[in-house]
């Protein structure tokens, strides 16, 4: 019989509470308690960094952390970024530099790009690049991803 236990997580400003398997992982919980189904899983053990999401104000893999872990803090997936002007301002640079072809790497990786912007990453393509290196696109070639988050920072730099 597995064990279960009460939590609540705060996700996207929404409390969720659950009686969950103490092993469910976070995304699991993100997408059917919580009902936000944007975030996914793509390999399941930590590689591919498709399950990110922002727990505290850092982006963690949703796939390696339990749910139980995750009791009492506050989430935000690729559905709370328009709930911030920088989380906006990415989704649409996302869009204007075509950054999204098959879009299942783009929950992740915006959920990075938003912790990058939002802790002062620098606008130097190579730093954009060791930050999100931990989310793998197979699309874009990661050009037009890095175009777009150097252009909401250098906007916020007024260069
Ligand atoms: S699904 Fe979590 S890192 Fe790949
Ligand atoms: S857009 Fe397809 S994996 Fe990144």
């Amino acid at each position: 019989m597995s064990q279960h236990e009460r939590i609540t997580v705060t996700v996207n400003g929404e409390p969720v509470s659950a009686e969950v398997p103490v092993r469910m992982n976070l995304v699991d919980f993100i997408r059917s308690e919580a009902g936000f189904t944007g975030s996914h899983a793509g390999c399941e053990h930590g590689v591919c960094g498709a399950c990110t999401v922002e727990v505290n104000g850092v982006a963690l893999r949703g796939c390696l952390m339990l749910a139980v872990q995750a009791d009492g803090a506050d989430v935000i997936t690729v559905e709370g970024l328009a709930q911030t002007n920088r989380g906006e301002r990415l989704r649409r640079a996302f869009k204007a530099h075509n950054a999204v072809q098959c879009g299942y790497c783009t929950p992740g990786m915006l959920v990075s790009a938003l912790e990058y912007v939002e802790g002062g990453g620098s606008a130097d393509r190579e730093m954009i690049r060791r930050h999100i290196s931990g989310n793998y696109c197979r699309c874009t070639g990661y050009q037009s991803i890095v175009d777009a988050i150097a252009e909401v920072i250098e906007a916020d730099n007024g260069t």
